[in-house]
């Protein structure tokens, strides 16, 4: 080949090659991809409005629509693609079962769809830790979804929703929050949805999660991990809502010095299809109390013992001969959560050593 012709296919290939790094280079400088999260709304305080900038208690849960609530917060532009949608406007001591069904059929439509990286909800505070509970047993996607509230209206001074919804945001779009279940974020503390607890009534650093302790933290726009969730949740559930539009009727007794079974009685014959003992110390059950527990379990009742203590393990036959009795025990989920492990297993089964075996798993 020609000399000369050789040079300038040599010095075409060089100009070429210029522009093709040149292009790279500004794809390296061009902003990172935003994550696409999704932010589903069920009303509480986060969208509560007071009378005033210094009503914190008094005030009206759930009167913000998911929109007002984005546009009160322009900084979620940075941490993503956010879009909403209101899926309830309730305030969370009024949330039912049909909308967790209705909330865990949106989330799983959502997450299968490959434009939609995490899930954002807001929720009043009162009954997030169920909330997060029930959807740990049936989001069916690794995808971060992180449920979060605010203790104060978004009128007050020093309103928490703000800064707990971007935060919320943040981590449901970072890649580091998936695969850790449901995730309760709110006061830069990030909680695993099967283990945490609101443990005081107003204060705004209200989730703890007794014993076991938080995940991990949100600090400088990023989550910081230190702990994983060890037991089954979300993908590797073997509970599926899709095609329920109804629970099983599963109901809760508190124990308490001198209790009787008035409760209780009224609960079996209003249809329970289990019960839930709320019981003292490690789940014990009054003296009195047993003949009622053991007639219900004999009319077909799935009968749990959980405790009202709040941490620790309800362990098999402890004070309670459960394997005469043949009752379950929650291991260390608290009397909500053992309510609501025991509606989905009786979706699947009424065999207790398999119930219990779920309790073991979950
Ligand atoms: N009514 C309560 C609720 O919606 C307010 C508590 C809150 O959201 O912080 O859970």
């Amino acid at each position: 080949m020609n000399p000369n012709k050789r040079f300038s296919r040599f010095a075409a290939l060089l100009v070429c090659s210029a522009f093709i790094g040149a292009a790279q280079a500004e794809d390296v400088s061009a902003p990172a991809k935003l994550p696409n999260v999704v932010i589903l709304a069920t009303g509480g305080t986060i969208a509560g409005t007071g009378a005033s900038t210094t009503t914190t208690i008094g005030y009206t849960a759930a009167k913000l629509g998911v929109d007002k609530m984005i546009e009160g917060v322009p900084e979620l532009k940075k941490a993503a693609n956010v879009r909403g949608e209101q899926v309830a406007q309730i305030a969370s001591e009024s949330m039912t079962n049909e909308v967790w069904l209705k909330l865990a059929k949106r989330v799983n439509e959502l997450l299968a769809q490959k434009d939609v990286d995490g899930v954002v909800i807001t929720h009043g505070t009162d009954t997030i830790e169920e909330t997060a509970y029930f959807l740990d047993l049936t989001v069916k996607s690794k995808k971060p979804v992180v449920i979060v509230g605010s203790m104060r209206p978004s009128t007050a001074i020093s309103a928490d929703g703000p800064i707990n919804l971007y935060n919320a945001v943040l981590l449901a779009g970072s890649k580091d929050a998936a695969g850790k279940g449901v995730l309760v974020a709110l006061n830069d503390q990030i909680n695993a949805g099967r283990d945490v607890s609101k443990v005081n009534t107003s204060t705004s650093d209200t989730f703890k999660t007794p014993d076991l302790g938080f995940l991990g933290y949100m600090q400088d726009n990023k989550p910081h991990f230190y702990r994983l969730p060890v037991r089954k949740h979300t993908a590797d559930t073997e509970f599926d809502v899709s095609k329920l539009d109804k629970l099983p009727q599963v109901d809760i007794v508190y124990g308490y010095a001198n209790m009787n079974r008035v409760a209780l009685d009224a609960q079996i014959a209003a249809g329970a299809q289990g019960v839930v003992q709320a019981g003292v110390g490690d789940g014990s059950m009054a003296a009195q109390m047993l003949p009622a527990f053991r007639e219900a379990r004999q009319k077909g009742v799935v009968v749990v013992r959980s405790s009202r203590v709040g941490s620790g393990i309800v362990a098999r036959n402890g004070e309670v001969n459960d394997d005469k009795e043949d009752f379950v025990v929650s291991d260390t989920l608290n009397a909500q959560r053992a309510r609501i492990l025991l509606m989905l297993a009786l979706t699947k089964t009424n065999d207790s050593k398999k119930i219990q075996q779920m309790f073991y798993t979950y």
